[in-house]
């Protein structure tokens, strides 16, 4: 070997293992590590290639409420993450597509905008391209691309505000999604909650209880170890213990979606027929000591968004406060792998610290964003053109004939 070329391999020996010890800490284990402090929301950050503009944020909203993009053009992303339920669905598990249900509780998408992983899993790291899994997934859009795409297309108010906001002659999907990525951004983004007005030095925004509830979430419940930061979250993956959901066991549709999600993400036999919980993060790693994991979510809109956890396997607050009191749970990979999260201890809280906790959480979630739903723009017949009948037209292509035309 070459000095030169020595040095090279050298080199990316180097950058491997610089990749790998990367990848451990993605996937942390849990150990105490060190925590940023609670801080206010920054301004919402924008992809350089997708732009924040007023039509954009419009045509994103009529998009995001409109069921033309989904398979059988019944269900909007609204319908799953309803304004007036939080910005999510408040039943435990989702509804789903027509006829099947979801197998996780549905997320609020207030705020998502500041998330680099998303779902449960965090197996999408933008709106952008977040968006397309929802209309797409089967349980959940189960939308054909060139179906969905046709349908905008035959909506003249969508061929209007699509060459308005894109400069493009005929609407298509890319634009959408980049559309209901920037509504959610920023129409979806709180502005000065109470938590960031008290953070900002306005001691007024929190009530006494609460201030005593923010002391010990930081302290002595130790919550900051994995909610922490602007968003309340280290977005790193643990099992915390919950039970598995009472409906894997007694509703047949919900065993279905879950046989059938864990078939589609290529379980090996062997786990597909033993495994009964959800294995929430091994679905992307493979890596047993990983089932279980789940993405900490962000709790700044969390008095809006019960029930909570990936399964909704809480309705309140107060529960929630009792399974960390109690130092987590146990369920099915926490007794085969031993992965449970070493943070969570018993916390020997009194009635009135529960009681401080629980009123922090509402606090802090401050006013709930209230939207109507907006009037989505009906489907069109195309415009006649002179000379051909509507047959004729369609038979040359009459997209074609009529951009050559200048007429689109
Ligand atoms: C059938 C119900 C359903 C529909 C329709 C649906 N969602 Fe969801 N959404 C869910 C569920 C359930 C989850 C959590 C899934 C998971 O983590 O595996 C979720 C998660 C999300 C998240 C992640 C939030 C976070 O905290 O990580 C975003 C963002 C989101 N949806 C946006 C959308 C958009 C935009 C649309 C329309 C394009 C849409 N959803 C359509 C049910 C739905
Ligand atoms: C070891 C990290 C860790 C610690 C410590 C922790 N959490 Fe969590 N929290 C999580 C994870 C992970 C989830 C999601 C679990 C799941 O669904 O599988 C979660 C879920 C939640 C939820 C539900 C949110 C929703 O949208 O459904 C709330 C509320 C919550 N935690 C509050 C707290 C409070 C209060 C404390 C302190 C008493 C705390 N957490 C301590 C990691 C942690």
């Amino acid at each position: 070997m070459k000095p030169m070329e020595k040095i090279l391999r050298l080199l990316m020996l180097v950058a491997c293992a610089g990749l790998a010890a990367g990848a451990a800490n993605v996937l942390a284990k849990g150990d105490p590590d060190a925590d940023p402090p609670l801080a206010p929301l920054p301004e919402v950050p924008q992809p350089p290639d997708n732009r924040i503009t007023d039509a954009k944020v419009e045509l994103g909203k009529l998009l995001f409420f409109d069921p033309k993009l989904t398979g059988d053009a019944s269900l909007s992303c609204g319908d799953c993450h309803d304004p007036k339920q939080g910005w999510g669905f408040a039943d435990p598990i989702s509804r789903g597509y027509p006829g099947a249900v979801h197998w996780r509780n549905s997320q609020t998408v207030v705020n998502s905008g500041f998330l680099g992983k998303l779902f449960w899993q965090g197996s999408s790291n933008s709106l952008e391209r977040q968006a397309p899994t929802a209309n797409k997934g089967a349980v959940a859009g189960n939308g054909e691309n060139d179906v969905m795409e046709a349908r905008l297309r035959q909506t003249p108010e969508y061929i209007k505000r699509f060459k308005e906001v894109f400069g493009t002659s005929q609407p298509n999907l890319g634009h959408a999604w980049m559309a209901i990525a920037t509504f959610e951004r920023a129409a979806l983004t709180q502005k000065n909650s109470p938590l960031d007005r008290y953070l900002k030095g306005d001691k007024s925004a929190l009530s006494e209880q609460a201030v005593q509830g923010m002391k010990l979430f930081t302290g002595k419940a130790n919550c900051i170890e994995c909610h922490n930061g602007a968003m309340l979250t280290d977005e790193k993956y643990y099992n915390v213990g919950l039970p598995r959901p009472p409906e894997f066991e007694e509703s047949g549709m919900n065993q279905i979606t879950f046989r059938w999600e864990n078939y589609a993400k290529g379980v090996h036999e062997k786990k597909y027929r033993e495994w009964k919980d959800d294995a929430g993060l091994y679905y992307s790693t493979k890596r047993p000591q990983d089932a279980g994991k789940f993405r900490t979510p962000p709790l700044r809109y969390v008095a809006h968004t019960a029930p909570y956890m990936h399964a909704g396997q809480f309705f309140t607050l107060e529960e929630v406060i009792d399974f960390y009191d109690e130092g987590g749970g146990d369920n099915e990979f926490t007794e085969r792998y031993g992965n449970k999260t070493p943070v969570l201890k018993p916390l020997d809280l009194s009635d009135e610290e529960k009681e401080a906790l629980v009123a922090f959480l509402e606090e802090l979630s401050g006013e709930e964003i209230v939207m109507p739903i907006p009037k989505v723009p009906e489907y069109g017949v195309m415009p006649d053109v002179p000379g051909l009948t509507q047959a004729q037209a369609k038979r040359i292509g009459m997209e074609t004939y009529l951009m050559s035309t200048g007429q689109q």
